[in-house]
């Protein structure tokens, strides 16, 4: 669990463990680097330098499992129930990540490892990828290869496999609004000095309209529209309203008007409040006009928007609308930079070809609402593109209680990767 400190030991211990594991599988030069957070593991297996390189990115870092009490099994305690996993990271990444480790096991056994392969596994993906970028811009050289293939991902579903073309920036704020010096009595003061949990509420609701469009001034202006083909194509991916509605437990669902629900999710600029905090909420009542309130505020990007300025728009919008009965303190998280992946290369074509004699269907490229900031910077800094091989499923509920991974998504997965390296090695004859 990146994010806590607590947990430092163990993320060494799973470093370690992912160590192991790839000196098991047949992988050399194998090391734990360390950097000024949690240690990336570094492996590969190279065969001959006229064969094309595979460098496979994936990360052993977790989020947090916490509420532990809505899980029916531990977190750290895997356990198998009809034909899933149960565990934290069983989808995100863990698991993901292993399946390359198998693959690589079985191309190795069988004689049949077609190319040259690297492994970049990370302990800070869910925290930012914070120490991964100089890392990368130190290492140029051992992480040369000709693509870069990823696990991290979800399919539509497991009789309709596709592969994520698209994956959303971020860009992440805490703000904080402080009115009066001390909590007040909220009968003695209250109606009279402003309530900043009040006024915190005012302030994220005015961020979007009645049509649920961003209100903060050039949040748009950068944003690249689809064709009206593009969107007719992003539409044609299976989908069922109804079944999202219910799995959900909701009655109707809600985003920006004049567009589906898979556009909402994928192609659009969404603005989310992820926690919201302030004044008492213990036991019982106690009546108070709090001194401070404070939120977490993701934005999800979507090409070309650039997570640094969109960051600066927020900021300078946020402060803007703040009246003058109290002070806002607007802090910057993580981010990064949205990415899509092209499809008309030797890569996407040996993807789309592995799907094809794996699942005996032709994968549907789609757009996803997750983020892999460290994807874009890999595109800058070495220059390669990444293929989004993800074999999740949207229910696996990754980042939440009860957290899964289908035994078929875990052995189609092996499968699919091991036939990606054939069909890339052949492609690239
Ligand atoms: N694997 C996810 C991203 C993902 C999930 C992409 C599902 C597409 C479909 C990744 O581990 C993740 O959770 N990323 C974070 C961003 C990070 C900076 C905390 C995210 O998207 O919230
Ligand atoms: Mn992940
Ligand atoms: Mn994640």
């Amino acid at each position: 669990m990146s994010a806590d400190s607590k947990f430092n030991d163990d993320m060494l211990r799973a470093a370690d463990f992912v160590k192991q594991k790839l000196i098991d599988a047949g992988a050399e030069n194998v090391e734990v680097c360390p950097t000024a957070g949690h240690p990336i593991v570094y492996g590969e297996k190279l065969i001959d330098e006229s064969l094309p390189t595979i460098l496979v990115y994936g990360h052993y870092d977790v989020q947090p499992a916490d509420p532990y009490e809505l899980w029916d099994s531990p977190p750290f305690d895997p356990v198998i129930k009809d034909g899933n996993i149960y565990a934290r990271g069983s989808a995100d990444d863990k698991g993901q990540v292993y399946m390359h480790v198998k693959s690589l096991e079985v191309m190795l056994q069988n004689g049949g490892l077609p190319c040259n392969v690297k492994f970049m596994i990370e302990g800070e993906e869910e925290v930012g990828s914070v120490n991964l970028g100089a890392f990368v811009k130190e290492n140029k050289e051992k992480l040369a290869a000709d693509t870069i293939l990823i696990s991290d991902t979800s399919i539509i579903a497991n009789d309709t496999p596709s592969i994520t073309v698209g994956l959303k920036g971020l860009s992440y704020l805490e703000v904080e609004v402080t009115g009066p010096n001390r909590d007040l009595h909220s009968g003695v003061y209250g109606g009279a000095v402003a309530n900043p949990i009040n006024i915190l509420c005012e302030m994220i609701a005015s961020l979007k309209d009645e049509n649920n469009h961003i209100t903060i001034p050039n949040f748009y202006d950068t944003v690249v529209d689809l064709h009206n083909e593009e969107r007719a194509a992003l539409n044609e991916a299976p989908f069922d309203l109804e079944e999202y509605q219910h799995d959900l437990g909701i009655e109707s669902v809600d985003g920006e008007s004049g567009y589906t629900t898979l556009e909402r999710g994928g192609i659009r600029p969404t603005l989310d409040v992820n926690g919201i905090w302030g004044g008492y909420i213990g036991e019982g009542a106690k009546t108070v006009l709090p001194s401070k309130a404070s939120a977490k505020i993701s934005m999800r990007l979507v090409p070309n928007q650039d997570n640094v300025k969109i960051t600066e728009l927020f900021k300078k919008h946020f402060e803007a609308i703040a009246p003058k009965s109290v002070k806002v303190k607007v802090t910057p998280h993580h981010g990064g930079q949205p990415y899509v992946t092209p499809t008309d290369s030797i890569a996407y074509q040996a993807a789309s070809d592995a799907f094809e004699e794996a699942w005996g269907k032709k994968p549907i490229p789609t757009r996803d609402g997750g983020s892999i900031p460290i994807v874009a910077l890999f595109k800058e800094e070495l220059g390669l593109s990444s293929i989004l091989l993800g074999f999740g499923l949207d229910s696996d509920a990754i980042h939440s209680p009860n957290e899964k991974y289908g035994i078929f998504n875990y052995i189609k997965g092996i499968e699919t990767i091991t036939m990606f390296h054939k069909h890339f090695a052949k492609l690239n004859k």
